[in-house]
């Protein structure tokens, strides 16, 4: 089969790694595509907006299967869009895709069908949150409705720090529209945990856990980002809460999605936190988590390509998935200024140096002279394997040394939260 990925970051990398490695496949395209998935792919010089271009390379190459990648054009309606074509695409509609894309949609869902997650307001304009705001607990969270590149949720620690988010989201639009409304929602505490699963209408299929480090420095300072690293499994929180948040809310919200007539046919990715009151929903994604990914395929036994094809063809509860033993810690390498602002464009080396890590590209680029640049603020995720996650990590952060560029900047506690009793 021909499967085309649409995107071109670390998560699509890691999934075209595991294609690859199906004997159902005969060829990887990547649109657009970068420096590293080119090994794997042939990548195609399509952005991930430009649907017409997109289908008609789809059409012309006779692709037997499209993987939508990243956030935005599935709520664009990338997936209506392929379907209207009578092409095979893996991801959920546009209707679907809401759950990422609206938090006050997400809120209310969650709040019709009685599922977990922390108590919320939402609001339309300004004078009325600020004046909610004012009698609410600190501290409080902050969040834009609509997509924000995961830079749209402030925990304000102070009265303050929540009114000049809220000013920013709602007077001063730094997220455009998606700051038309802003929900504001209680604070959780608990240890974070990450569930994806593959989903097709009531049948869900939970991948593995994993945990994500968001902010740019240790101990969990500093700005929030894409992702600095993830580990997988999460050995410290027990499988009867893991149990329990697929019982409460990943199956419920899938049922609760079929019954609002938006069934939901892809990647479901919960962010949960497990409070003391148990599991409560942070956010859900319609999509692989980068850098989730990277750890989560590693440790896939079963054939991807095989889990795409049952979601899409309704054929999911008839397939067992598979998981190895060992476990999976990725650490970002990030360019210096990330999550701010960076320069692109320096000498990669030392990958050839890597002997015990897969090295999955998320920023980077091919010069005309063959050499690798950097082309992101997330440059490349080291993904080492291990009996447990000490090995796992200790071989991560070996691998990570000896890659060299300038600028380059990574954690140095990335699942050190698993190894601490
Ligand atoms: P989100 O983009 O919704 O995942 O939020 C980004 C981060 O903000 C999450 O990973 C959490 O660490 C934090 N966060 C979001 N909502 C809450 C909440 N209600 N209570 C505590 N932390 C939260
Ligand atoms: N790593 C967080 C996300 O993919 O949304």
């Amino acid at each position: 089969m021909k499967v085309l990925v649409v995107g071109g970051g670390g998560r699509e990398h890691a999934i075209l790694w595991a294609l690859s490695q199906s004997s159902k496949v005969s060829k990887l395209y990547c649109a657009p595509g970068n420096g590293g998935i080119a090994a794997l792919a042939e990548c195609v010089p399509i952005q991930v907006n430009q649907f017409e271009l997109l289908s008609e390379f789809a059409l012309a190459q006779s692709i037997d299967l499209v993987v939508v990648g990243p956030d935005d054009p599935l709520f664009e309606g990338i997936v209506d869009h392929f379907e209207a074509l009578g092409i095979a695409v893996f991801g959920p509609r546009q209707n679907a895709a809401i759950i990422e894309g609206s938090k006050v949609f997400t809120k209310q869902l969650l709040k019709k069908y009685s599922i977990p997650t922390a108590t919320y307001e939402s609001f339309e304009d300004f004078e009325s949150a600020a004046a909610y705001l004012q009698a609410h607990s600190i501290p409080v969270v902050i969040k834009a409705d609509g997509l924000a590149a995961g830079k749209g949720v402030t925990v304000a620690f102070s009265r303050e720090e929540a009114e000049q988010a809220l000013r920013e989201i709602m007077v001063d639009k730094v997220f455009g529209e998606a700051g038309n409304q802003v929900v504001i929602e209680e604070f959780l505490t608990g240890q974070e945990m990450s569930i994806l699963a593959f989903v097709d209408g009531e049948v869900v299929r939970p991948m593995t856990p994993s945990q994500d480090h968001k902010q740019v420095f240790d101990g969990d300072k500093g700005p929030n980002t894409g992702g600095m690293g993830t580990y997988s499994p999460v050995p410290h929180i027990d499988q009867a809460l893991v149990d329990e948040a697929i019982a409460n809310i990943l199956i419920p919200t899938a049922r609760a999605m079929v019954a609002e007539g938006r069934p939901f046919r892809g990647v479901l990715y919960a962010g949960l936190m497990m409070t003391p009151q148990g599991p409560k929903t942070i956010e859900f994604n319609a999509r692989f988590g980068d850098p989730e990914t990277q750890v989560v395929l590693p440790r896939l036994k079963t054939d991807l390509l095989d889990i795409f094809l049952a979601v899409v063809n309704g054929k999911l509860a008839d397939l067992e998935i598979e998981w190895r033993d060992e476990a999976a810690v990725c650490v970002i390498a990030a360019s210096g200024g990330y999550p701010g602002t960076f320069e692109r464009g320096f000498v990669i080396e030392g990958l050839d140096e890597v002997e015990d890590a897969i090295v999955f590209h998320a920023g980077t680029k091919r010069a005309e002279d063959g050499s690798l640049l950097t082309n992101g603020g997330r440059v490349l995720g080291v993904t080492a394997l291990g009996k447990d996650i000490e090995e796992a990590r200790t071989k991560a952060y070996a691998e990570i040394e000896k890659i060299r560029f300038h600028g380059k900047h990574s954690r140095t506690d990335i699942a050190l939260k698993a190894l601490v009793k």
